[in-house]
């Protein structure tokens, strides 16, 4: 299928990479320009498209947002009915701390930026070295490392899903935007922790 990934860096980058390698079509979009990604693009050949952060949004209907939080208001507001955006960010300062959000979730922010799209909370809960090195498509779903994923709509999340098993993860759907990004959030009992799926999926049960 079709994906398009803003953002080139440890996360964007080594999505892009798996996703080629598992057969799709990615455009990419950073902030330099194509021209600067013609390295990944030697590397990952015909299947990576350098693109404007424009022509990424027309490429496809499921867009990974992978730039920092605190960068997202640098980006203009796209219109974009019914596509999919996949938000990975956390709400990291610069010096390493981060937003205390009180009740509010970090991909508002998002939904401001994209009206209309479907918003979902993925791959922000995995070091880029471990999303890079442990996606393992022949071990079954529940034994592989966990990447959860939040959102209000069920289609969206099932479609995402499949791409996580593709990588080789084993998804999880953690509940609506709203309750889910609670779980993978930075203070999330998700977050950054080496689970397997089906270890995730007692942790969740135990908190029911
Ligand atoms: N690092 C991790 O292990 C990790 C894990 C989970 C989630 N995350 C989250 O994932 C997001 C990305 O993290 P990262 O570590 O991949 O960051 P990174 O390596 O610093 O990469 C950031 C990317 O965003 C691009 N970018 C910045 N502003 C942009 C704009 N206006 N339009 C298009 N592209 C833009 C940058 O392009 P240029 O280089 O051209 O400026 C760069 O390619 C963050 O929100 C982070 O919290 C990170």
């Amino acid at each position: 299928m079709k994906i398009s990934i803003i953002g080139a860096g440890n996360i964007g980058g080594n999505l892009a990479r798996l996703l080629v390698k598992s057969g799709n079509d990615v455009a990419i979009a950073n902030s330099r320009g194509p021209a600067s990604l013609k390295n990944l693009a030697v590397e990952l050949g015909s299947k990576l498209h350098p693109v404007s952060l424009e022509e990424a949004i027309i490429y496809s209907d499921v867009i990974i947002l992978s730039i920092h939080w605190r960068s997202i208001d640098s980006l203009a507001t796209f219109n974009v009915p019914g596509k999919i955006i996949v938000d990975t960010t956390n709400p990291y300062k610069v010096d390493g701390t981060f937003y205390d959000l009180g009740s509010d979730i970090s991909s508002s922010k998002v939904i401001e930026h994209f009206p209309g799209a479907i918003v979902l909370k993925a791959f922000n809960t995995i070091w880029f070295k471990h999303l890079s090195e442990n996606g393992n498509t022949s071990l079954p779903i529940l034994e592989r490392r966990v990447i959860p994923i939040a959102g209000d709509d069920k289609k969206a999340k099932e479609k995402i899903s499949r791409i996580i098993e593709e990588i080789g993860f084993g998804p999880l759907d953690t509940g609506t935007l709203k309750e889910g990004s609670k779980l993978q959030g930075v203070q999330g009992i998700l977050y950054n922790r080496e689970l397997k799926l089906k270890e995730a999926v007692s942790i969740i049960k135990d908190l029911k």
